[in-house]
């Protein structure tokens, strides 16, 4: 006891230091903020000692033994670069030509009236966040649209507070119909539809993060007759080009059909999936004007706000997916790899339902096979997927959303039997 008494003695003044201490500090005010709805989920995985844990959290494609890819046609990329034995120069403010037009092609494809008449601009962004961070402080800037951003509900969880730390408003569209784990069409269509005129709507151009749900081409139509109708300035973010088909044609109809129509669209677009280059930061940004001379004054005022933000952008990631995009061996290889890796999440798909089936589970999962893209928004419950990290050391975001890509041959059964244990 007088033992206790005496550490307490001693513990005290150390206390009263440190109290002060924090009174008079500068940060004093700062609190503890909360991790990273989906990084923090990968964060959480890595303290955990279980051989069998899976992190289905961040979306990150993994071979069929778990390991991060790296595509073949990067490797070789790579070693091409290398042998150049080039300068590290900075780049221009707006990023890469090389880069930023072959981008701006596969997004629009190589017989786009407006990539031939060059009534668009493209810089180089800093993966699809940075690219979307431009997008939004161009908008807060610049936009005669206002300053609400329709965002569908749910969306990912980035796109709040890229646009909120831009200045923006954040308001949202029906989207994701839980009861059928699909798209609300008809919700969808009549929230777009009250929008207020001149207002700013983002779209996922192909394979939704987190629903993996997307609109037939039918649906694309109604949606973009609407959105013409409402004067409604459209954001594209399309991170996921090819992962959703496999063709990366076909992933960028809904964004090639809008232009068509009359829509000056902007876009951010990345390659941290569709070529694996997720450390590199390699991405763009794109703004579909009514002529080439607009598009010079936006690239003008583009420059202007990304000099302050970070000077210009990295070399590497743009100088590898700038060498696939524009050699033609290189390319062809590229398109192959995304199909395998697209064809390897359907794969994933498919046997966890049948997984799913064998451990005897009676609910209703078509939904796991007819959603598209890297995720699978499985409608397990925040408690539920509570349980699978406490008691199966399976990782994933709170909304339910499992990244396919993290699953594989070998754990896709260990998945089936921990989903069908907290949910039968
Ligand atoms: C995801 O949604 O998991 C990815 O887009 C990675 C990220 O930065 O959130």
């Amino acid at each position: 006891m007088a033992l206790l008494h005496t550490r307490r003695l001693l513990a005290a003044p150390r206390f009263f230091t440190a109290a002060a201490n924090r009174a008079s500090s500068w940060w004093s005010h700062v609190e503890m903020g909360p991790p990273d709805p989906i990084l923090g989920v990968t964060e959480a995985y890595k303290r955990d000692s279980n051989p069998k844990k899976m992190n289905l959290g961040v979306g990150a494609y993994r071979d069929d033994s778990g390991k991060p890819y790296v595509l073949s046609c990067v490797r070789k990329a790579e070693a091409m670069i290398a042998s150049k034995k080039m300068d590290k120069e900075y780049l221009p403010i707006g990023g890469l030509a090389d880069f930023t037009r072959a981008s701006a092609e596969l997004a629009l494809g190589e017989n786009s009236e407006a990539f031939k008449s060059g009534r668009y601009v493209t810089v180089q962004g800093i993966s699809g966040t940075g690219s979307l961070r431009i997008g939004a402080n161009f908008l807060h800037r610049f936009s005669r649209a206002g300053r609400d951003v329709y965002l569908p509900k749910p969306s990912w969880g980035n796109h709040t507070p890229i646009f909120r730390d831009a200045g923006l408003q954040l308001q949202s569209y029906r989207y994701y119909d839980p009861a059928t784990c699909s798209l609300d069409f008809s919700g969808a269509m009549d929230d777009i539809a009250r929008i207020p005129e001149k207002s700013i709507i983002l779209l996922h151009a192909c394979a939704h993060n987190p629903t993996g749900v997307d609109p037939r081409q039918e649906q694309w139509k109604e949606l973009a007759a609407t959105v013409k109708k409402r004067k409604l300035l459209v954001y594209f973010d399309m991170a996921y080009q090819g992962f959703a088909s496999g063709d990366i044609n076909r992933d960028a109809w809904a964004v090639r059909y809008f232009i068509e129509q009359g829509i000056n669209v902007l876009l951010s677009q990345s390659y941290a999936k569709n070529m694996g280059l997720y450390g590199e930061r390699a991405g763009a940004f794109t703004v579909i004007c009514s002529d080439a001379e607009e598009a010079k004054r936006v690239e003008s005022q583009l420059k202007i706000l990304i000099r302050p933000m970070y000077s210009n952008p990295p070399l590497n990631g743009a100088r590898i997916a700038a060498a696939i995009l524009n050699t033609p061996e290189l390319r062809q290889e590229w398109l192959v790899e995304v199909k395998g890796m697209a064809d390897r999440i359907i794969s994933m798909r498919t046997q966890l339902v049948s997984n799913l089936k064998k451990e005897g589970s009676s609910h209703n999962w078509q939904h796991i096979t007819d959603q598209i893209g890297m995720f699978c928004f499985t409608g397990l419950k925040p408690d539920q997927v509570d349980r699978l990290t406490k008691e199966f050391s399976i990782y994933m975001t709170k909304d339910g959303r499992i990244s396919v890509a993290g699953v594989t041959s070998g754990n896709v059964g260990y998945l089936a039997h921990a989903i069908h244990q907290v949910t039968k």
